[in-house]
């Protein structure tokens, strides 16, 4: 077989490459070694900057988002019992986030995908690209015990944290910038009216809560929980009470709790391996960079990196110019960078560390003041939660 672009990995990364370059008329394959439905069932976070959601947009898969995401102008910081509202609207000139799940945002690309009728294969083993350094790369994989092979021109790496792409490249030619937190998130997923209309990201001595939520029957929370804390240990009733326990007094009373969907420990990490570009193999999304949820922003710094990534290789077909993809690496990561601070930052300001002593107890609160007291802090704030232009 022979394609233009093999992407590898069904992500929202790869999804969303693949639509565009469609849409461009550029021919590309997705290999993937999952199944649809394993992948439809990650539950995963769903904050949009107005960026993703144009490219949604752009590739004829906003409809239901439009329908059914929430159109959110603030969130909620809450600390010493008290709750403040940041007006990112008001703050950032009128703009807005989207609360609409990553599995949707999935789902409907999946949807899109099947439409235009480009081809998925599902459930490849050992898949592995193969000369980028030269002129004639491919993508080779096991499925049912054959061997196959699809030769390309270009090859994006869009296959997560875990993937093969970014283990294909020797480790001389990588640098990788790496901080572990010490500790994680629990979340649980229940069919309960959300706690408040807006998110509410909360700093407690007992440790950081998040409210959020899918739609206005359906509510997504957060406890930071230690790094070896076993979810199976977590009853539903001892989440909703470690939750109100962190929450101001006016949300602890009007929190509807209810059976669990899902329950599940994620790990906190900043990661970011740079360059993105190898020869003819691109990285992008989770396969390049990872950031704590913090800022939400994971699912937007893959949809960035894809912005750069397919004009590049619209360039490259269209115009024959290599300018795009040549400055892609530079283009995308100068983004990844302000958000892996932001990131960072939110983490940092709103977590309890094992070392926070009573010191730095007190500047953590310095901070949250100044940020709900200040405008040109309210304001950095807005600006990087809505999103940096691309
Ligand atoms: N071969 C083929 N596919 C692979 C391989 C492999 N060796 N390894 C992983 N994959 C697939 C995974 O099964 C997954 O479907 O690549 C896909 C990567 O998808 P994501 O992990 O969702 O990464 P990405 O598309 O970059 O999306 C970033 O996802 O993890 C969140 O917070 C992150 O919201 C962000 C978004
Ligand atoms: C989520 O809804 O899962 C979510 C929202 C905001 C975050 C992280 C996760 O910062």
């Amino acid at each position: 077989m022979r394609t233009q672009v093999v992407i590898i990995g069904s992500g929202p990364a790869g999804l969303l490459l693949g639509q565009l370059l469609h849409t461009w008329g550029i021919d590309n394959v997705i290999v993937e070694r999952k199944d649809r439905d394993y992948i439809l069932g990650r539950i995963r976070a769903g904050v949009l900057e107005q960026g993703a959601v144009a490219q949604m947009d752009e590739v004829g898969a906003g409809a239901r988002l439009h329908r059914e995401g929430l159109v959110h102008h603030g969130i909620e910081i809450a600390f010493e019992g008290k709750r403040h509202r940041i007006d990112m609207h008001g703050a950032t000139g009128g703009k807005t986030v989207t609360v609409y799940g990553q599995t949707e945002v999935t789902h409907d690309l999946m949807e899109a995908r099947a439409a235009a009728g480009r081809v998925t294969i599902y459930d490849a083993d050992q898949v592995t690209p193969q000369g980028f350094d030269g002129d004639a790369p491919r993508v080779s994989y096991v499925k049912d015990g054959v061997t196959h092979e699809i030769a390309c021109d270009y090859i994006a790496g869009c296959d997560g944290f875990h993937g093969v792409s970014r283990q294909s490249v020797p480790a001389a030619a990588l640098h990788e910038f790496e901080r572990v937190y010490p500790f994680g998130w629990l979340g649980l997923l229940s069919d309960t009216p959300p706690v408040s209309p807006e998110l509410i990201y909360t700093r407690h001595e007992r440790g950081f809560s998040l409210c959020s939520m899918r739609s206005k029957t359906r509510s997504r929370y957060y406890v930071q929980c230690r790094l070896d804390d076993d979810v199976a240990r977590w009853s539903d009733d001892m989440f909703w009470d470690e939750l109100r326990r962190r929450l101001d007094p006016a949300a602890a009373e009007t929190l509807v709790t209810g059976a669990s969907l899902e329950k599940s420990i994620a790990p906190l990490r900043s990661f970011v391996a740079e360059p993105l570009r190898f020869g003819r193999l691109f990285l992008a999304g989770d396969a390049a960079h990872i950031v704590p949820p913090t800022g939400a922003k994971g699912l937007n710094l893959a949809a960035s990196d894809v912005h750069y990534l397919a004009q590049g290789l619209r360039e490259a077909y269209a115009d024959k110019s290599q300018a795009g993809l040549d400055a892609y690496s530079a283009r995308a990561l100068a983004r990844v960078w302000k958000a892996e601070r932001f990131s960072w930052w939110m983490t940092t300001m709103l977590h309890n560390f094992p070392d926070t002593d009573d010191f730095t107890a007190r500047i953590q609160l310095a901070e949250l003041n100044y940020v709900v007291e200040s405008q040109a802090a309210t304001a950095s704030l807005s600006e990087n939660y809505v999103g940096l232009p691309y």
